[in-house]
Formats: C-alpha cells, sequence, structure tokens
C-alpha cells in the first residue's frame, strides 16, 4: 500500500513539486527514481505561496492554517498546533514532510504523529539552525569558516532543526559562487533528499 503524505509548505514548494514528480505516473528527472507514495495534502501557514498553487495544479487537497487569528485572539501556539492536528488528522496520512514549513511545531503537535514527521533543513546536521542557512553558510564560507555546507532529512523533535537523521548530503561551495549559485546547488541537493528521505521514512513504517 503506498505511502500516505502531508507535505506543510510556507514558500514556493520546490520540494513538494521533487515529492509530486516523484509520486507521479511518466517519466523522471535524472537521478531521481520513483516515490511509491500519495500526497493526500499540503498545509501551508502562508497564503499566497507557489506552493499552494503547485498542490492546487496537482489536485490536491489544500489547507491554509495560519497562525495570526489565534495571536489576534490570545490563544497560543500549543491550541493552533493542536487545531492543526485535528484537520491533518482528517486525511489520516502516514507520514507529514516539512518541506520548507517555517513554523515550530510544539509536543501538541509532534506527540501526536510520534516518529512520522520530517523536516528538510537546508544545511548539515547541527550546523546554521534556523531560517538563514543558505545564507549564514555562504557568510561563513567568504569569511574563511568553511569549505561545505549541505542539507538534511531528520526525524522532527521539539528542538530546532535537530533529531535523528534520515538523509544528508554535502554540498561544496566554490570560490566563484554567488549566494544565488550556492543556493541553486543546495535546492538541488535538497530535490534529491527530500525523495529519498521520504521512501525511508516510508519504508520504516511499512517494517
Ligand atoms: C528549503 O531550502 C528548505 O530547506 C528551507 O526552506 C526552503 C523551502 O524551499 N527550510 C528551512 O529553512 C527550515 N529551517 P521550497 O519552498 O522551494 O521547497
Amino acid at each position: 500500500m503506498s505511502c500516505k503524505l502531508a507535505v506543510f509548505v510556507s514558500g514556493s514548494g520546490s520540494n513538494l513539486q521533487a515529492i509530486l514528480d516523484a509520486t507521479a505516473q511518466g517519466q523522471l528527472p535524472i537521478a531521481q527514481e520513483r516515490l511509491d507514495a500519495e500526497v493526500v495534502l499540503v498545509v501551508s501557514n502562508r497564503k499566497k505561496v507557489f506552493g499552494l498553487t503547485r498542490a492546487e495544479k496537482a489536485g490536491i487537497p489544500t489547507l491554509y492554517f495560519p497562525l495570526k487569528p489565534y495571536r489576534e485572539a490570545g490563544k497560543n501556539r500549543e491550541t493552533y498546533d493542536a487545531d492543526l492536528v485535528e484537520k491533518v488528522s482528517a486525511y489520516q496520512p502516514d507520514l507529514i514532510v516539512l518541506a520548507g514549513w517555517m513554523h515550530i511545531l510544539s509536543p501538541a503537535f509532534l506527540d501526536r504523529f510520534p516518529d512520522r514527521v520530517i523536516n528538510l533543513h537546508p544545511a548539515l546536521p547541527g550546523t546554521f539552525v534556523g531560517v538563514g542557512g543558505i545564507e549564514w553558510a555562504y557568510d561563513a564560507y567568504q569569511n574563511g569558516e568553511i569549505t561545505h555546507s549541505g542539507c538534511m532529512v531528520h526525524y522532527t523533535v521539539p528542538e530546532v532543526d535537530a533529531g535523528p537523521v534520515i538523509a544528508r548530503a554535502t554540498v561544496p561551495i566554490l570560490p566563484d559562487d554567488t549566494l544565488d549559485t550556492f543556493a541553486e546547488r543546495i535546492h538541488a541537493a535538497e530535490h534529491r533528499i527530500i525523495v529519498k528521505a521520504t521512501r525511508k521514512a516510508c519504508e520504516r513504517l511499512r517494517a
């Protein structure tokens, strides 16, 4: 039986697209392997993001679920997370893939999906934690502090961008790189490891 995925995005959704391409019938990009999974829901905490457009184009149910109304009503993050659990549970996903989801999930969410939430981070384990993973690595290279960076997918724990690693890729930074060319190389690596890690996490659930 194919693995049911809920993919959470906050932006362009290029990693969502990599997953959709790998699960779709037909031609796959070179070096990409098929993923026996089905995206049953795409969630975004931001309204006008291309990730939602990609989902709609693929005919996948979407959920726009912003935190702001909760804040304005004086409700805490845990309440938001608990309500998100209810919404997402209705789709009965086997695995939740945080693919550029810029919102920290509390135990109110994570405890309801133990070992079933994985997160993509645009840096190697233990490095450049937070939202500026690519920029900070580029700056660190310019300052002579690192020679390479990378990306990883890990099981999600309450600590940000930490947790058991499922897949990782090292990405070199080259002397004539601009931030954009380096970012492109990171994204290309991400598109490979997000598919690989999703496959591994799905296989682990079946084992
Ligand atoms: C990716 O680079 C991902 O690693 C990053 O957001 C981008 C989403 O791109 N996530 C984080 O920084 C989380 N700490 P996409 O919307 O094109 O898939």
